[in-house]
């Protein structure tokens, strides 16, 4: 039985949401409003497991099923005509995004680091942040790494120590909870879906896409479970001679806090380097925390020291000190 209670807590995540979406995505954050006021879809979704509500998972599982619903109405009619797919879709999918632009602001970190380097990142999704060598890039205009259809431009603050070339990698593994294939059309389908529509869409599928048929053409190693729990295992996979270094972007709000602090100590008690690129405060000592763990800017770390503030998807790096 579904109290007011909790239909109004869900409807301010909604209202929130819709207020930080905004300037991304005009459409989202009309939808989640939308949502917010739509006793229906609250219903729906409180039908679902808690973890399972979220707008970006609802919005995604929508557009992959049938596009972006053009306004609250549409969005309420395919709900309750779609209902069975859609709540399937919702149970077996995750909010997965994976940003191959992260690696403009994961670079200066991986490029100070002695190499070759064996690349381990957790929570890698399909693993598209595990290929910064093989990306072209512009700092402020100035290229850095090989020709291609992947460019990702970064403009900086401060004195960004940009490599001049980026670092050899030698091994790319990953592990997630449900690691995606970019090789099955559902899988690339559902990470497409996951782009918000919006004034930077068609620049990011176009990224998405070719950063795609560059892991296609030469696939990471990526292992199904929980960081934690599969970090040994990945480890394990280190060829003789390279730099074990483990990597994550955008992950750790989705851990449980205890979950995350044995992450982290495991990490620190490990021979290995550590990046990390997260919302302030998930790795301790990288400031304070915002709600939900995200925040305006990330901050990149090495080996837990931080380095930078940085845009969430790797646009922007500014360095500290
Ligand atoms: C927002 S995505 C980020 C993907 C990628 N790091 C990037 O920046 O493009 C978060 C990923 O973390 C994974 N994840 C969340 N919790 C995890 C856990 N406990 N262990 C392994 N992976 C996890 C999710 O499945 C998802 O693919």
């Amino acid at each position: 039985m579904v109290t007011d209670d909790e239909r109004e807590r869900l409807a301010e995540g909604y209202r929130a949401f819709g207020a930080e979406s905004a300037p991304e995505s005009p459409r989202y954050s009309a939808l989640a409003a939308a949502v917010a006021g739509d006793r229906d879809v609250l219903d729906f979704l409180l039908g679902l497991p808690p973890g399972k509500r979220h707008p970006t998972l609802l919005l995604a599982a929508l557009r992959f099923l049938g596009g972006v619903p053009a306004d609250g109405a549409e969005l309420r009619d395919r709900v309750a005509s779609d209902a069975v797919r859609l709540r399937d879709t919702v149970l077996t999918r995750a909010t997965q995004t994976n940003e191959p632009a992260r690696c403009a602001a994961l670079l200066p970190a991986l490029a100070a680091i002695d190499g070759p380097l064996a690349l381990v990142e957790v929570g890698a999704s399909a693993g598209l942040c595990l290929y910064p060598d093989r990306y072209g890039y512009e700092y402020d205009g100035r290229p850095v790494g090989p020709p291609g259809p992947v460019r990702l431009r970064c403009t900086t603050g401060g004195a960004v120590p940009v490599p001049v070339t980026p670092p050899e990698v030698v091994a790319r593994i990953g592990v997630d909870l449900q690691p995606l294939d970019v090789t099955d059309p559902d899988d690339l389908a559902w990470l497409r879906a996951l782009v918000w529509p919006g004034p930077v869409e068609a620049e990011r599928l176009q990224r998405l896409d070719a950063a795609a048929a560059i892991a296609a053409r030469e696939p990471p190693t990526l292992l199904a479970g929980d960081l934690l729990d599969r970090l040994p295992d990945a480890l394990a996979l280190v060829p003789d001679g390279a730099t074990p270094v483990v990597l994550h972007t955008a992950v750790l709000p989705y851990v449980e806090e205890t979950r995350r602090a044995a992450f982290v100590d495991r990490v620190r008690s490990l021979p290995v380097r550590w990046v990390a690129q997260e919302g302030a405060g998930m790795v301790p000592g990288t400031g304070e925390p915002h709600p939900g763990g995200w925040g305006p800017h990330f901050v990149l770390s090495l080996d837990g020291v931080p380095l930078a503030h940085t845009a969430p998807h790797g646009g922007r790096v500014d360095w500290l000190g």
